[in-house]
């Protein structure tokens, strides 16, 4: 799928976010700067506009590792996992362990082995245009077919 502007990748977090229930995951995969933090945005944004709630900050977890947002149903916990270095460093933050009732987006999840039921994988690459992005789809369980 191409997307030709941050107003269309915005459009596209939004029909994410509309099937997104919690202990589904979302990994973000691609070059720094492609727009992984900034598709998190948008969707985060939406979810809390949709809630009627205050739309707030959302910055990337690139020291913190995780930031969290609460939708009130239910948590957003979006890591940045760029800094990990080990599988030992990864089981540390303990992702698959607790908070049953999150939905997790995880940039940089390379290091993550485990297999996951609900898993939306969007691949976000560059072109030779500036503000335009090829993005891919890779679903488990109920993101399978998502297109
Ligand atoms: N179509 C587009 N989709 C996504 N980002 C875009 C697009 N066009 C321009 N941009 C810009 O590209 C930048 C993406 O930065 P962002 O922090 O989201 O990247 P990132 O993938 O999270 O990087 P990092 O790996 O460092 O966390 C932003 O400045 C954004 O405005
Ligand atoms: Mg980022």
């Amino acid at each position: 799928m191409i997307i030709k502007s941050l107003e269309q990748l915005n459009s596209f977090s939004k029909k994410v976010a509309d099937r997104l229930k919690k202990k589904d995951y979302i990994f973000l995969v691609g070059e720094i700067g492609v727009g992984k933090t900034t598709f998190t945005r948008f969707l985060i944004n939406y979810l809390q506009k949709k809630e009627g709630l205050k739309v707030s900050e959302v910055l990337s977890p690139t020291f913190n590792l995780l930031y969290e947002y609460d939708l009130k149903k239910y948590k957003i916990m979006h890591y940045d996992l760029y800094r990990l270095k080990n599988e030992k460093e990864l089981n540390n933050l303990s992702i698959f362990k607790e908070n049953e009732d999150a939905i997790k987006i995880i940039e940089w999840p390379k290091l993550i082995k485990i297999h996951i039921s609900d898993k939306l994988e969007i691949n976000l690459d560059y072109t030779k245009y500036d503000n335009v992005r090829k993005l891919g789809l890779f679903g488990t369980g109920k993101w399978k077919n998502f297109k």
